[in-house]
């Protein structure tokens, strides 16, 4: 029998949210093991409307302009952010680090809610890395601190824009109270069907490549594989994301061309996106600065451009008919 990691807390109506991995040695993971059915398409594209304007109303002309130039059929299925330069934000003001952090909440609320409204279906927050653990014990108190308060004020607004929250990370070093809150939020979105929002907490992509390797290693064992050989597929339903799409655009703030081991297995073909903005002043505009520019962009996943390889789908046309002729 494949052994299950161990449910370790919050089944209620029939939704199990929260398990550990079936190896007591091994970290507790903070992700759902859910099938990997939980992703749920694009919606047809007549369900769309034909402007993006449709989907929210422009604060200002700026917003309507960007809105003017966005495509909403060729949205991306997943935008994954690192939201960097909240204490730089608060340097260049002379406040505090954690009032950046503070206004770096605000921003995530606005973004949520704009990338709800576009029908994003999945969008994933770098909130706190297992090397922020470092960081003074002050700062890291204050975060943990804003993620409930956010989880307290903003749920009902989850709730009314169907959002379903998902947490990826690793458990272990979490407060009781923190891991409390999340439970509590993705229990009760867990049956929404609007668009999936991913929080990475305590999250490494390093580790969560090991976790999923060692859970793959002990269901082998535990089957008596001895030969056992992963392959891409398998490697990526046991990762914290099972059943989601990989981002399909990586939006980085405040200027700095890293991944800071963020979802390092599935930014694998992203498309990646740095603004100088710090995060606290990242905006509705930025983020549409951020998509159109992704339209612009020719996905090629390691192969030829469309007019390269129409070019050659041409040529090798005429040399096959020269060679008939
Ligand atoms: C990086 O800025 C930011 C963080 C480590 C924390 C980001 C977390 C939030 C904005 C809260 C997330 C909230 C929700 C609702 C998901 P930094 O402090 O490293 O900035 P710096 O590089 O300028 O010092």
């Amino acid at each position: 029998m494949t052994p299950r990691p161990v449910l370790i807390g919050g089944k209620r109506g029939g939704r199990i949210r929260i398990w550990r991995h079936s190896n007591p040695g091994d970290p507790a993971i903070l992700h759902p093991y859910l099938p990997c059915a939980t992703f749920r398409r694009r919606q047809p594209s007549s369900d769309l409307p034909v402007k993006t304007s449709e989907l929210w109303k422009p604060a200002n002309r700026e917003e309507a302009e960007l809105l003017e130039k966005l495509d909403p059929k060729r949205l991306p299925n997943h935008v994954a952010i690192i939201m960097d330069g909240n204490g730089r934000w608060a340097e260049r003001r002379h406040l505090p680090r954690v009032a950046g952090h503070r206004q770096g909440v605000k921003t995530a609320r606005d973004i949520i809610e704009a990338c709800a409204r576009l029908k994003l279906p999945c969008l994933t927050l770098y909130a706190f890395s297992r090397e922020n653990w470092t960081r003074p014990q002050a700062e890291v108190e204050f975060l943990m601190r804003l993620l409930r308060e956010y989880l307290k004020r903003e749920l009902p607004a989850i709730q009314k824009n169907n959002i379903r929250l998902r947490i990826i990370g690793r458990e272990s070093g979490l407060p009781a109270a923190v891991l409390q809150d999340l439970e509590r939020a993705t229990e009760l979105t867990g049956s929404n069907t609007g668009m999936n929002l991913v929080v990475a907490l305590n999250y490494g992509g390093r580790a969560e490549i090991v976790d999923a390797f060692n859970t793959m290693l002990q269901q082998a064992r535990t089957n008596g594989q001895s030969e056992y050989r992963a392959d891409e597929e398998t490697i990526a339903t046991h990762l914290y994301t099972a059943g989601l799409p990989d981002p399909d655009l990586l939006i980085r703030a405040s200027g700095e061309m890293r991944v800071s081991n963020f979802l390092l297995w599935q930014i694998a073909y992203a498309e990646i996106y740095v603004t100088e903005t710090l995060w606290p002043d990242f905006s509705r505009a930025r983020l549409l600065d951020a998509l159109i520019d992704y339209q612009k962009r020719e996905r090629r996943y390691g192969g030829l451009s469309a007019t390269h390889s129409e070019h050659e789908r041409g040529s090798h046309g005429k040399r096959s008919a020269a060679a008939k002729g």
